[in-house]
């Protein structure tokens, strides 16, 4: 069965809680089920983390690239508009990536229009909830 995995990054544990306003008011248990329900009906077995360390998350991406898994949906949060670390990490893996965020970056602050990470991913959806995840989910399966 083809393997998908689900990265989420820092304060993504807090979804529900966090700017509701602004992230809504599911949180991450509701975002991972909601995509295991997607992955049965695609036939693909998603593989979830989540942490807030930038170094854990790397870790993980090379221990996933390493034991042979090719695709995966990351929302990399605050760490998209600031590591260097993480891009140079998707860049040199051999993950294809489609980069998701939950808010629209480019409606936002200033800060977040610039996505250090984007440019090592196969493609972005920003912007549409957590249905850019099942976005991304069906795109990965398909391919
Ligand atoms: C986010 C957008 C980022 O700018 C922010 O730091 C996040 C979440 C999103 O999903 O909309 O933590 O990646």
């Amino acid at each position: 069965m083809k393997k998908i995995a689900v990265i989420n990054g820092v304060n993504l544990n807090r979804l529900g809680k966090r700017e509701p306003e602004i992230y809504g008011s599911q949180t991450l248990q509701d975002l991972t089920e909601m995509l295991d329900a997607t992955a049965k009906t695609l036939g693909v077995e998603l593989i979830h983390f989540q942490s807030n360390h930038e170094g854990e998350i790397i870790d993980k991406i090379q221990e996933l690239s390493d034991s042979g898994v090719k695709l995966g949906i990351i929302n990399p949060a605050a760490f998209t508009h600031q590591s260097v670390a993480l891009r140079d990490c998707i860049a040199g893996c051999e993950i294809k990536f489609v980069e998701v965020h939950i808010s629209n970056i480019y409606k936002r602050e200033q800060f977040r229009h610039n996505s250090l990470t984007a440019p090592a991913c196969e493609g972005v959806i920003s912007g549409l909830g957590f249905d850019g995840y099942v976005a991304a989910l069906n795109y990965l399966a398909r391919l």
